[in-house]
């Protein structure tokens, strides 16, 4: 595991800060629209920032955007950039896909949301059957509320009170799950913010891989659910170990716990998530984000057996009220969105064009990385690539956190985009989309290898 003393010893920080100043004035001296919109947006916005998220952003202040298209956005000064982040996921598909954005405008013109259903639903219904092999299926706006939806309906079939999950997990602003180990006990998260109650008393974790540790806290039978991403993507890429997922099944199984599997980003291992590339068998699957090319949009799928014993104790009289729901999930206008993603966007077809272009991403960035003998390593998984500031591969989530550095990744940040490329804000993370080039990635490979040469001295 890389220590804070051997980042030191790996990377001259005088040499570093000096170049995030030039940057930094650099970014300034080159937006100054998005400056002004900024220092306007401060009367009115918190921070000057529309969601507290987008203060992460490296530079002074976020860039604002004018209009984006496919893999590429043009900023209020006028500069285009390549598109990494993609939102985050949100935009995977490519911002704007025709297919998407034709089916959005009819049936806006339409009627966009009526508390009743219509035949998108159910095409939606069928086609996320076919993928990812559930048999029942229920929409909601986000990821976050897909992941506590199936928390609840797991605790409500199981009688049990308690979620498990992974150290350094993220499943989108689900109260359970800011927790980690601190010296080996469970705490609250860095950064929570008025938690309800302290994690401990809701949710057990263990490190990711850990099959040990995992068994101990099954054993008491007290869990109704592990809440889990079938390789974590939320601190850096971590990827299970071979058999960790059988293992995690068949413990998962024998001790009465339901396993809820978010593929909010894990979708980008292809067009049936990586539960499909590797034949999982969970009993609850979550998936958000991308799924109506960036409208609000998320769903969660359950088992034959998970559904006849939600029917079994929802009644009809009680079924608008305890928590699962939302005026408007399953509105037409987000369904409409989803068929048309999952019609023609995110297509096997797509993903056999997005895939190779990540694993261009990582040879590129690798071989900067020998170049320059930088202790660093980068990793893949479908269409996303990601570049940790250490040598080792993390096998959990503690690991991966220690080898991160806020000041470098900052730095690595601000100078692509002064380049035209943009990163997440979190972390090193790379997406590919289907409107993505081989240009594109290239562009990002000769600005990384830039990077690294002006860090050493
Ligand atoms: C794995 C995973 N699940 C769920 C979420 C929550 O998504 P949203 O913020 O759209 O609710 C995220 C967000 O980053 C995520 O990474």
């Amino acid at each position: 595991m890389k220590t804070a003393t051997s980042r030191e010893e790996s990377l001259d920080r005088v040499r570093l800060r000096s170049l995030m100043r030039r940057e930094e004035e650099r970014f300034a001296a080159t937006h100054p629209k998005s400056k002004a919109l900024f220092e306007r947006a401060r009367q009115s916005l918190l921070g000057g920032v529309p969601m507290n998220w987008m203060a992460k952003w490296a530079g002074a202040f976020p860039v604002f955007v004018a209009e984006a298209r496919g893999a590429r956005f043009t900023d209020v000064d006028g500069h285009e950039y390549v598109d990494l982040c993609l939102g985050d996921t949100g935009a995977m598909t490519g911002h704007s896909p025709e297919p998407a954005l034709r089916a959005i405008a009819d049936q806006a013109a339409r009627g966009i949301t009526f508390m009743l259903p219509t035949e998108n639903a159910i095409w939606v219904g069928e086609e996320l059957q076919r993928r990812f092999r559930l048999p029942y299926w229920q929409f909601c706006l986000t990821a976050t509320d897909a992941n506590r939806f199936s928390i609840r309906l797991a605790r409500e079939v199981t009688q049990r009170k308690l979620v498990l999950v992974f150290n350094y997990c993220y499943h989108g602003t689900v109260d359970e799950s800011f927790i980690t180990l601190k010296d080996g006990a469970p705490a609250p998260r860095r950064g929570n913010i008025g938690p309800p109650v302290n994690p401990a008393v809701t949710t057990r974790v263990v490190e990711f891989n850990d099959v040990d540790a995992l068994e101990k806290e099954l054993a008491s039978h007290e869990i109704a659910c592990v809440l889990c991403e079938p390789a974590m993507t939320n601190v850096g890429i971590v990827h299970p170990d071979p058999g960790y997922h059988q293992a995690l099944r068949s413990l998962t199984r024998k001790h009465g716990t339901l396993l809820i599997v978010d593929e909010t980003h894990t979708i980008c291992a292809g067009p049936g998530g990586f539960t499909r590339e590797h034949e999982l068998e969970p009993d609850f699957f979550v998936l958000g984000k991308p799924l109506a090319s960036g409208l609000p949009a998320a769903t969660y799928g359950f088992t034959q057996e998970v559904g006849e014993r939600i029917l079994q104790r929802i009644k009809v009289e009680d079924c608008d009220t305890g928590g699962i729901g939302g005026t408007l999930a399953g509105n037409a206008l987000s369904l409409a969105a989803m068929r048309a993603t999952l019609e023609r966007v995110l297509t096997p077809a797509a993903f056999a064009h997005m895939v190779p272009l990540a694993e261009r991403f990582t040879s590129g960035v690798e071989a900067a990385i020998a170049e320059f003998s930088v202790p660093w390593h980068v990793t893949r998984l479908g269409c996303r690539a990601e570049y940790l500031f250490t040598a080792e591969r993390p096998r959990n989530g503690a690991q991966a956190a220690a080898a991160m550095d806020f000041e470098l990744e900052r730095f690595m940040h601000l100078y692509a985009l002064n380049r035209g490329i943009l990163l997440t804000p979190f972390h090193n993370m790379a997406l590919m989309s289907p409107a993505t080039t081989a240009a594109d990635v290239d562009q990002h490979t000769r600005v990384f290898r830039e990077a690294v040469a002006e860090l050493l001295p």
